[in-house]
């Protein structure tokens, strides 16, 4: 099947409804569109394992904060849409804004507590009920056996996992590892508001995860001095300003009394205009 673009969410469920009649599977991948190669390794992974891909480019506006980047948001349908068909996908939903929400501001919507109110949530306060609302809003129209997500929104992921779980949404929810540049930069479609020097400052993130790995996998076990070893190798880097550093367990988020199970470190600092953010998976044994 070569790519072909849906904007309504009648005419997509119209040919879903008639691949489920087949009893194909369908592999869905959820983005913001101005794709990269984290996207497609997602659409590549969705390809693999499903008979139908189906990917939606939707920037959601409940997600942004009212002084966050929706109207600057890059966008480049044409690209994106090259970049899909390479990868595999069958199905490109591209709905408007109208389309997704007709009564304008939504009246209901998904709210995970806890997991959603720090780290990425401390700063985004209605970042998450929009990410979560616009998901499963997009589970409901797909009805995908499978859905992926990067590692890298790891608060995301851990969010969706929840919720799937809470509301008994019948989808496999499915992380995929961070995609970085050479230098170790993860990737992210905000990358492109980076300067030059911001560019090469921002490896800061990923240089700072990997040196707080190696110090636990060499024996540190409190995750407070982990913290501090990050916060401190970040201030070396004039351009970054640190949001947050933390070894946290990586179900529940929380920041444990000792390392003494495998872990994940998330990072958030703003370099230039953009707030990056990366994290790490650390066995300690
Ligand atoms: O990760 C993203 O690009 C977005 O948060 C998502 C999952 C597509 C929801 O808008």
């Amino acid at each position: 099947m070569t790519l072909r673009q849906i904007d309504t969410i009648e005419e997509l469920r119209a040919i879903l409804d008639r691949e489920r009649r087949r009893e194909a599977t369908i592999g869905f991948v959820p983005t913001m569109g101005f794709l990269h190669d984290g996207h497609a390794s997602l659409m590549r992974a969705a390809n693999a394992a499903n008979d139908l891909v189906v990917a939606s480019i939707f920037v959601n506006p409940l997600q942004f904060g009212a002084n966050e980047d929706l109207a600057s948001y890059p966008r480049d349908l044409e690209r994106d849409t090259e970049i899909a068909a390479d990868a595999g996908v069958d199905l490109l939903f591209v709905p408007s804004v109208d389309e997704m929400y007709p009564h304008g501001a939504v009246s209901t919507s998904v709210r995970v507590d806890e997991l959603a109110r720090r780290w990425e949530g401390a700063t985004r306060p209605t970042h998450f009920a929009g990410m979560a609302t616009v998901v499963t809003k997009l589970f409901w129209i797909v009805g995908a056996c499978r859905a992926y997500f990067g590692e890298k929104d790891f608060q995301q992921l851990a969010i969706i996992r929840r919720f799937v779980a809470d509301l008994s949404i019948p989808v496999e929810v499915i992380g995929c590892p961070i995609a970085r540049a050479e230098d170790g930069l993860a990737l992210s479609s905000r990358n492109t508001y980076l300067e030059p020097a911001e560019r090469q400052a921002a490896t800061v993130l990923s240089r700072t995860l990997e040196a707080a790995a190696t110090a636990i996998e060499k024996g540190e076990r409190d995750p407070i001095v982990v913290a501090e070893l990050m916060a401190a190798m970040v201030a070396t880097e004039p351009l970054a300003r640190l949001d947050y550093a933390a070894c946290v367990d990586p179900a529940t988020l929380d920041v444990p009394e000792r390392i003494d199970a495998p872990c994940r470190l998330l990072i958030a600092a703003q370099v230039g205009r953009p707030r990056l953010i990366d994290n790490l998976g650390v066995s300690c044994e």
